[in-house]
Order: structure tokens, then C-alpha cells, then sequence
């Protein structure tokens, strides 16, 4: 992995190589939701200005794109970007640039609403989050007098190995462990946004999930390795590790255990979703 990767995307997932899969096994949570939060904004969706930051591969700015006055992309993968644009096609409405929300090149004021779906974990590999505040920053720097911050990321109860909402955790628990430890709390994300002077926060539970259908519904499909390749979850194991966690699955098929696993952890996203948006407005 080469520096500009590390600074850019992830400190420990390659997203150039998640890429190549990405979009075979997930899809954006949160859209409805997304586009509720926009609406509630005092300037109508079809005027905003929407700024999204680590857009991946560009399934929410294909999808928002329609609503809204114009959208802006900043990503640190150039094969995200790549694979956004090939999407996007010449939409006159969409500007995407590769870059870093750590710093960006946009002026003060500039944007109605900036999202970030699922990137926060991304950004720092301290345990007290010293980039989460520059971001936040940033944040509020590049919005509106009343704009719209919103974060789609994941509390620490569903990413819980045993208790929460992703099956496969439990076979995987030390990279489970490691994952939770790069999200920071939402208490604690609240807590700073709330220090940073943004106002109005509030969490909404998206009601879509995560992975396609296959994650939910066939436990093979999580052997496979092109999911294990575009889930950054696998990037805290070794090869061994993960053989053997493949293994720990396969046994656990022969009693039927891993699909109880499987009705547990589907309940438990009925009951608490599989994200979180925290959302605030700038003041
Ligand atoms: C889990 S992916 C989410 C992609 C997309 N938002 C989605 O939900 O489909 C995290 C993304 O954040 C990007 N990212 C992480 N840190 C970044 C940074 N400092 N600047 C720009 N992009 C970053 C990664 O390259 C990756 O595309």
C-alpha cells in the first residue's frame, strides 16, 4: 500500500482492491433517510448545493443526484472514482474530485449539506479519534450559515461480535473487536459535534440494509472471497485467521448453527438497524 493510499482512503483497508466488488455486495442504506433530512433543510432539495465526503463508488451521489441542484464528490480511491464516474456518466450536475475530507479544497459556506456514509472509521488509528475533530471542522467550515452535516456510521451494540447484528462477526471476533474500536461511540460523536458548535442533533436508524440479499440469506456467500475482499472487517485477519474462521463456519453448518446465528442477528437489526445518521445543523 502506498503512502498517498494510507493518507487518503484508509489506514487499513486497500479500497482500490475493495473496488473491484464493492457494488456486488452492498448497496447505500439510508437514501429515504438521507433525503428526509435534506428536505427539512429552509431552502428546498432541488436548490441545494450537497457535498458528499469518501463517496466510494458513488451509490449515493447516483441516487441523490436526482434531487438535488448540484452534488460534489471527494474521494481518496482513484479506482472509486473511476468507478463512480463510469455511473455518473456526464451528469452536468455532479463534480467529482479525488482528495482528502481531512482538507478540503472548497470555500467557507459553500454547501446546503455534506454527507459521509460509513467513512468516520476510516479516518484515525488513535483510540482518542484526533482526526474525527478536524473533520468535524472541515465540516463546518465548508457548510452554509443552517446547513446540514449528516454521518451514516454504526453504534457499538450492532457491530457487537456476539450481540449484534452482523452474523459472520462472531466467527471473526478479534477483527470484530478491532472494527469497534475505530468507531467512536455516538455518545461520544455527539458529544464532540455538540463541543464544535453544530445544533439540532439527532439519530435516525436507516430502515435499508447493508450487503445484498445473498449476506442475509445464504451463509456460503460470506465464505466467498471476493465479499471477505470488499468488507474491511477481513482486513484486521490473516489469511490463516480467516481460513480458520471459514473452517469454524463450516462446522457450525452441520448442526444448523450458524443459520440460528444468522435469525439472531437478523431480529436484533429489526430492532436496532444495521447504521446510524447522526445529523446536525450548523450554527
Ligand atoms: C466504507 S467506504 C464507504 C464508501 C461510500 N461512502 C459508501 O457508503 O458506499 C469508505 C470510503 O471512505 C474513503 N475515505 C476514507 N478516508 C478518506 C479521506 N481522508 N479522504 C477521502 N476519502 C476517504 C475511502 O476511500 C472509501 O471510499
Amino acid at each position: 500500500m502506498n503512502e498517498k493510499i494510507k493518507l487518503n482512503t484508509s489506514p487499513y483497508c486497500n479500497y482500490n482492491k475493495a473496488f473491484t466488488v464493492y457494488d456486488q455486495l452492498r448497496q447505500p442504506n439510508g437514501l429515504r433517510e438521507l433525503l428526509q433530512i435534506f428536505k427539512q433543510i429552509d431552502i428546498p432539495v432541488e436548490k441545494q448545493k450537497i457535498l458528499e465526503g469518501g463517496f466510494g463508488t458513488g451509490a449515493y451521489i447516483d441516487y441523490i443526484r436526482h434531487d438535488v441542484k448540484e452534488i460534489y464528490g471527494v474521494e481518496g480511491s482513484t479506482e472509486g472514482l473511476e468507478q463512480a464516474l463510469q455511473k455518473m456518466g456526464n451528469a452536468a450536475n455532479v463534480h467529482l474530485q479525488l482528495g482528502n475530507i481531512l482538507s478540503l479544497t472548497f470555500a467557507d459556506d459553500s454547501f446546503h449539506a455534506y454527507m459521509v456514509n460509513q467513512v468516520l472509521h476510516h479516518l484515525d488509528t488513535e483510540p482518542d479519534y484526533p482526526n474525527l475533530n478536524v473533520f468535524l471542522k472541515e465540516s463546518r467550515r465548508v457548510l452554509k450559515p443552517g446547513g446540514v452535516l449528516t454521518i451514516n456510521t454504526s453504534s457499538q451494540e450492532q457491530l457487537d461480535p456476539h450481540l449484534g447484528v452482523y452474523w459472520n462477526y462472531k466467527y471473526i471476533e478479534k477483527a470484530a473487536h478491532a472494527m469497534q474500536a475505530r468507531y467512536i461511540p455516538i455518545d461520544e460523536l455527539i458529544f464532540r459535534m455538540e463541543q464544535l458548535q453544530f445544533a439540532d442533533i439527532q439519530t435516525t436508524i436507516p430502515s435499508e440494509k447493508i450487503f445484498h440479499e445473498h449476506y442475509y440469506n445464504d451463509p456460503y456467500f460470506a465464505l466467498e472471497p471476493d465479499f471477505q475482499k470488499g468488507d474491511s472487517v477481513y482486513s484486521f485477519l490473516s489469511q490463516e485467521e480467516i481460513e480458520e474462521a471459514n473452517a469454524r463456519i463450516r462446522l457450525d453448518l452441520e448442526d444448523a448453527s450458524v443459520q440460528e446465528e444468522m435469525k439472531r442477528a437478523d431480529d436484533c437489526a429489526a430492532e436496532i438497524g444495521e447504521a446510524v445518521i447522526v445529523s446536525a445543523r450548523k450554527i
